[in-house]
C-alpha cells in the first residue's frame, strides 16, 4: 500500500491503486449511506473521500486521520476530478467540536486565533509563496558569488534613528534590537567581498499602517567598489529574478490566490528612474499638500517622501521605480554624499508599482572618517556605541554600498495584499505579539 500526499496521487497512473493519505478533515458532508469528506493534507492539498456512513459517526471538522482507499476519477470531485473510495480510518486525534476558523470570520479573530488560522489554505499558499522568496532570493546571491553571512540581532546603537528602537535589559547594560544588519555587513565586505543576509529587524513603529510591522525579514547587502548604479543594477536584476521564478514555481498558488500575474510577468531590467527634486516637482504639480505644524502646505524639496506620496508616483505605472538622491538630512548619518551635489546623498530607494510604496532602501556609504564623525554629532549619537564601526574608515576604508530589501513589503506587492499582516504567519505590529 502507497502512503502518498493528495498533489501527488491526482494522476491515471494511481487509478485503482490501494492508498493511504494522512490529513485533517476540512469539510464533512454525510448522506445516509455515504459521507463526503474533504481531507487536507500535510501541504494543504485537499483530495475528497467517499466512505461509509457508518464509519464515520464521531468525526468532526478538524480531526486529524489517516484514511485508506483505492484511487478513482470522477469529474464531479473538486479540484482535479480525482477521489478515493475509502473503506478505513484511523484516527490520530478527534478535534473539539467548536473549530472557531469557518469559512466567515472578522479579521480580527483571524488574527487572535492565527496559529489555528494558518491552517487555512489561504495562509498555506502565502506561505508556500514566503518559501519560495526565501529560496531563490538565497539562490539569486548563491549564483552571483555572493557570500552569506549572519549578523547580531542584540545590538548597542541605532543604524535608523533612535525613534524606532526597541530597548531591551542586557544584564547590566543598556541594548536594543537590531533594526537593520548594515553596519555590521559593512565590517564583513572587508574579509568577504560582496555579502548578504537575511535576518530580522525591529522597529518600534508606533503608527498602525498596512505596511509597517514591529518584527519584519530583512534581506541585505553590502559590497564594497560598487557606485550607485552598480546597486541599481544589482537590485533590478535581483528582484526581477526573484520575481519571474516565483511566478513560475508558484502558479498555483497564485491561481488559487486570484492574482492576476501579467503585469508582474512583464517584471525585467531597467526599472524606471527619477530623481528626488524631479519627484518632488511632480507632487507638486499634482497639489500633494502635507500638514506641518497644524496648516497644510505644499509638499517641498528636503520633506521625506510620505506614504500618499510614494503611492502617487506609481500609481499608474506598473514598472517599479527608483528615486534618487535624496537630501542628506532626511537620510541616516551614513549615507555619502554625492561629490558634485552638497547636500544630496549618494542614495535609492526602490518604489514598487500600483502605488505599493518603497520595497528596498540603499545607496553608497560615508567612508570618510571625518565627515561620519560630524554626520554622528548632527544625529545625536553617542560615539562611544560606534567605535567598532568607525575602526571601519580607520583601517583601510574602501568606497561601498548596499542595500535592504524588507520581504514583507515585497510580497504585499506581488500578492496584491492591502495588509501587510497577510505576507507572514505570525505577525508582530503595535498592538499585537500575541499568539
Ligand atoms: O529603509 P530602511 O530603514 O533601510 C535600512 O534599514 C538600511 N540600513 C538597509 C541597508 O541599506 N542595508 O529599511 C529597508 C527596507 C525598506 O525599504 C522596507 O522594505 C523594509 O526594509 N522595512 C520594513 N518592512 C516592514 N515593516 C517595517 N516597519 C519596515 N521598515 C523597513
Amino acid at each position: 500500500m502507497l502512503k502518498i500526499r493528495s498533489a501527488e496521487l491526482k494522476h491515471d497512473d494511481y487509478i485503482g491503486k490501494y492508498v493511504s493519505i494522512k490529513g485533517w478533515i476540512h469539510r464533512i458532508r454525510k448522506q445516509k449511506e455515504n459521507t463526503f469528506l474533504l481531507i487536507r493534507d500535510d501541504r494543504g492539498d485537499i483530495i475528497q473521500c467517499i466512505i461509509d456512513s457508518s464509519k464515520t459517526n464521531n468525526l468532526t471538522i478538524e480531526s486529524s486521520i489517516e484514511i485508506f482507499g483505492i484511487v478513482q476519477k470522477d469529474p464531479r470531485a473538486p479540484e482535479g476530478g480525482y477521489e478515493l473510495k475509502a473503506n478505513e480510518i484511523n484516527i490520530f486525534s478527534i478535534s473539539k467540536n467548536d473549530y472557531p476558523i469557518g469559512e466567515y470570520q472578522s479579521l480580527d479573530l483571524l488574527l487572535d486565533k492565527r496559529h489555528l488560522a494558518i491552517r487555512t489554505r489561504r495562509m498555506t499558499m502565502v506561505s508556500k509563496i514566503r518559501s519560495s522568496v526565501l529560496h531563490f532570493s538565497r539562490k539569486w546571491f548563491t549564483d552571483n558569488d555572493w557570500i552569506e553571512v549572519t549578523a547580531p540581532i542584540i545590538v548597542k546603537g541605532s543604524v535608523e534613528g533612535g525613534s524606532t528602537l526597541f530597548p531591551i535589559k542586557y544584564f547590566d547594560e543598556n541594548a536594543y534590537l537590531s533594526q537593520s544588519a548594515q553596519l555590521y555587513l559593512e565590517a564583513m565586505i572587508f574579509s568577504l567581498g560582496p555579502v548578504w543576509s537575511i535576518t530580522p529587524s525591529f522597529r518600534a513603529e508606533k503608527s498602525r499602517t498596512v505596511r509597517h510591522l514591529t518584527e519584519f525579514l530583512h534581506l541585505e547587502a553590502e559590497a564594497p567598489w560598487v557606485s550607485l548604479d552598480d546597486l541599481i543594477t544589482i537590485q533590478e536584476e535581483l528582484v526581477s529574478y526573484l520575481i519571474q521564478n516565483i511566478l513560475k514555481k508558484n502558479k498555483k498558488e497564485f491561481d488559487f490566490l486570484k492574482r492576476n500575474v501579467s503585469e508582474l510577468e512583464k517584471i525585467s531590467p531597467p526599472f524606471d528612474k527619477i530623481t528626488y527634486e524631479k519627484a518632488i516637482d511632480k507632487l507638486r504639480n499634482e497639489g500633494l499638500t502635507i500638514i506641518d505644524r497644524e496648516s497644510s502646505r505644499l509638499i517641498e524639496y528636503g520633506d521625506d517622501l510620505s506614504i500618499e506620496s510614494e503611492r502617487l508616483l506609481t500609481l499608474n505605472s506598473s514598472k517599479p521605480l527608483f528615486v534618487i538622491g535624496y537630501p542628506l538630512k532626511i537620510k541616516p548619518f551614513y549615507v555619502k554624499e554625492e561629490p558634485s551635489k552638497e547636500g544630496v546623498g549618494l542614495a535609492a530607494d526602490l518604489l514598487a508599482p500600483n502605488g505599493f510604496g518603497e520595497i528596498t532602501s540603499g545607496g553608497i556609504r560615508e567612508d570618510d572618517l571625518q565627515k561620519l564623525e560630524k554626520r554622528m554629532v548632527l544625529e545625536g549619537l553617542q560615539k562611544s556605541n560606534y567605535e567598532w564601526y568607525l575602526d571601519l574608515r580607520r583601517y583601510g576604508s574602501v568606497p561601498h554600498g548596499g542595500f535592504g530589501l524588507g520581504i514583507e513589503r515585497l510580497m504585499r506587492w506581488i500578492l496584491n495584499l492591502i495588509d501587510i499582516k497577510d505576507t507572514l504567519p505570525f505577525p508582530r505590529t503595535l498592538r499585537r505579539i500575541y499568539p
